[in-house]
């Protein structure tokens, strides 16, 4: 019965026509699809612009985010708004901020791979929705996850690349160091910054 029940509250987010009647239905719908459902305070759907033609995807809510039900909000979420506002980019205006799943797996372990599997209809959904005209993937997880063809890769190779792929046509992906491991490694900034230089240049082409 409770899976009947769930059932149909995840019929009706896979079948929202716009992206707010998504978000609202994700947001409230309780789900269970996976084990992490178990330990969330909240279902985090994202941050942002849904108008927005960049769309940035990260990889899992962390303890602010599980709080506050706002993706990219901790530390990590501020040193990306600032590096972004470096370049004269606004995060919140200018882009929508998801991550590819949306609840905080315990102790901010790295998903696991039936919880990514359990949560991709919603990121398939919110792409699209969104119908953005690039792509950022912050971090190895949302690029192994993303792209699936993407298994044994080096983030020193693929950091600041620009890429097109088959199942999203008219979409530039660009793959960015995770704001997250900036932190931790402070060295790999200027890198980062430099990438940031080379979105930006794209993006003010075709906005
Ligand atoms: N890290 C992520 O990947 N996503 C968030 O929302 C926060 C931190």
């Amino acid at each position: 019965m409770q899976f009947d029940l769930f059932d149909a509250t995840q019929n009706k987010i896979l079948e929202a026509k716009t992206y707010a009647e998504f978000k609202e239905a994700l947001a409230k719908s309780g789900c269970t699809r996976c084990a992490l459902s178990e330990s969330r305070r909240h279902i985090v759907v994202d941050r942002g612009n849904p108008d927005a033609n960049v769309l940035m995807i990260g990889e899992a809510p962390g303890e602010n985010e599980d709080l506050q039900a706002k993706a990219f909000v901790g530390r990590a979420g501020q040193l990306l708004d600032e590096l972004m506002r470096q370049i004269g980019f606004d995060t919140n205006r200018e882009s929508l901020i998801i991550n590819v799943v949306k609840c905080r797996p315990p102790e901010n372990r790295v998903p696991k791979q039936e919880e990514v599997d359990a949560c991709r209809p919603f990121l398939k959904k919110q792409i699209e929705l969104v119908k953005p005209r690039i792509i950022l993937l912050l971090g190895a997880v949302a690029l192994k996850h993303v792209i699936s063809e993407k298994r044994d890769f080096s983030m020193e190779k693929e950091a600041g690349t620009f890429f097109e792929h088959q199942d999203f046509p008219g979409v530039k992906f660009m793959v960015l160091y995770h704001p997250a491991f900036i932190l931790r490694d402070p060295r790999k900034k200027p890198a980062m910054v430099e990438h940031l230089k080379r979105f930006k240049a794209y993006w003010d082409q075709v906005r």
